[in-house]
């Protein structure tokens, strides 16, 4: 588990950064305004700061003075961030100092910056590397960073439940970096029962229970693999009522071969990812549980893998799912929408949610649509779906909204049962929605985000280094703050 650095908050003072051993961190504005604390660096390096300005520093910009002749320091970071910067640039610093330091001590001198926890909450983001299976992994030692502020204590309230939400992200992106043989259906569930401890209320559904609700279509995916399927609920109750006013779905293919439908050898290895809607639910709720949001929210995640085996879902088969619907298997590759469709199901029955949104690495053809810089959004209500990407676009999480339509749907027309699961090449992400919409109920306000694309990535993002993003854990928290959090 890769734990989020910890910070220290303590008030500002100057006469501790000529001794700091590390890496110390100024913010300069692009007028060349220094606080105290720059002014103290710009003193103690008889004026390095002061020449910086004078050759020209640009918004944004980040210049490193290394080994500063009067500072134990071994680096100073000069920062070009105005104190009323934006958000986004408050983070963006914050992660430039992440990839700055390595795993240096780092002292950051916020003096009165405006966005200092925002500078916090990207470096903590950014600075994630997921060595649990390197046998040489660094120690946790030299995690730590200072952060000096003028209003310490206040800056330590408005990070705190930021970094909730960094603690959410990682527990995703470990789980989605997390290899088959380590993260079973079993190991996961486990995981899920250890934040009891956070105040969440976890159950876990094995398989007899899931046959005695029915659950034929989420039941035919696990049924060639050894390990067991199951669903798990989380339930976080911390709003005033006693009702959910949103449930988070998650397919979670702990590895998906495409079963007797088999993929190619190429690129397989990545289907070690196809958890990753199960991963952003749990690290949503996990981020909501440790900042005590004032919400009811259940999280629901269907745990299985796909393997092909003697036992195992043929092509041409037919299955039942527990809201009654028969499906005709064309492709034991499309599994995601046969562990949602029964999930989606429980969900509004037993909880009968205010709203509902499932997440799914369910489609390539989304890839092929959208790339890796925004997930496909799908919704039969505009107002949820507005709100959604609004919140997506204040934490920088890219979201674009895709149709739906009875055409499509009928794609999904089968000679012998009420439905197939696959409707053809055409708009392969539209029809992949348009199956769980079936089974969505008529007054249910819902949303369907294929996060293919965006979960796991080749390429370093803003805020992750290549491999699991946790995106979507900052957009629901938001969305759970700015909709559903009582005042
Ligand atoms: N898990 C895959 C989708 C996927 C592809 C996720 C690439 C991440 C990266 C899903 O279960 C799948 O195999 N979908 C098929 C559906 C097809 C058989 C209709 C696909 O997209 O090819
Ligand atoms: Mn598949
Ligand atoms: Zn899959």
């Amino acid at each position: 588990m890769v734990t989020p650095v910890q910070f220290t908050f303590q008030e500002t003072n100057i006469d501790e950064i000529a001794a700091f051993e590390g890496r110390v961190a100024v913010f300069v504005t692009t007028e060349g305004k220094m606080d105290p604390s720059a002014r103290r660096v710009n003193r103690l390096t008889k004026g390095a700061l002061a020449r910086l300005k004078d050759a020209g520093l640009k918004p944004k910009d980040a210049r490193v003075l290394a080994y500063p002749v009067g500072m134990a320091a071994e680096a100073v970071d000069v920062i070009c961030l105005e104190r009323n910067c934006s958000i986004d640039d408050a983070r963006a610093a914050g992660v430039a100092l992440a990839k700055a330091r390595g795993d240096k001590p780092l002292l950051i001198c916020a003096a009165n910056h405006n966005k200092a926890a925002q500078i916090v909450l990207g470096l903590a983001l950014r600075d994630y590397g997921f060595d649990d299976h390197k046998t040489d992994n660094a120690s946790e030692d030299a995690r730590s960073v200072t952060v000096m502020h003028t209003r310490a204590d206040e800056i330590a309230e408005q990070a705190h439940p930021l970094l909730a939400v960094a603690e959410g992200a990682f527990f995703t992106r470990d789980l989605v970096n997390e290899p088959a043989n380590v993260l079973t259906t079993t190991n996961f569930a486990d995981r899920l029962v250890a934040m009891s401890d956070l105040g969440l209320q976890v159950e876990v559904l094995e398989e007899d229970k899931l046959a005695e609700l029915g659950m034929g279509a989420l039941l035919s995916v696990g049924q060639g693999s050894d390990s067991p399927s199951k669903v798990v609920v989380m339930k976080w109750m911390g709003g005033q009522d006693d009702s959910p006013n949103l449930a988070l779905v998650g397919k979670g293919v702990v590895f998906d071969t495409g079963g007797i439908s088999l993929k190619p050898a190429a690129g397989m290895e990545d289907m070690t990812m196809d958890m990753g809607g199960a991963g952003v639910v749990a690290g949503t709720m996990r981020a909501l549980a440790l900042r005590k949001a004032k919400a009811n929210v259940v999280g629901l995640v269907g745990l299985v893998e796909n393997m092909p085996s003697g036992n195992a879902t043929r092509p041409g088969d037919v299955v039942t799912s527990m809201k009654g619907d028969t499906i005709e298997v064309i492709n034991t590759d499309a599994e995601g929408r046969l562990v949602l469709c029964d999930v989606m199901h429980y969900a509004q029955e037993r909880f009968e949610p205010a709203a509902m949104i499932d997440l799914a690495t369910l489609t390539g053809a989304v890839i092929i649509g959208l790339g890796h810089e925004n997930a496909g959004v799908f919704s039969n209500d505009d107002g949820l779906c507005s709100a959604f990407l609004k919140a997506a676009g204040q934490e920088n999480e890219g979201a674009w909204r895709m149709p739906l339509g009875k055409a499509y749907a009928d794609q999904l027309k089968s000679r012998i049962a009420d439905v197939k699961n696959v409707g053809g090449r055409p708009a392969g992400s539209i029809t992949a929605a348009e199956f769980l919409h079936r089974f969505v109920k008529d007054d249910m306000p819902w949303i369907h985000l294929d996060i293919a694309g965006v979960a796991h990535v080749k390429t370093d993002t803003t805020y992750a280094p290549k491999g699991a993003t946790g995106w979507g854990v900052m957009a629901l928290n938001r969305l759970v703050q700015n909709r559903f959090e009582d005042e």
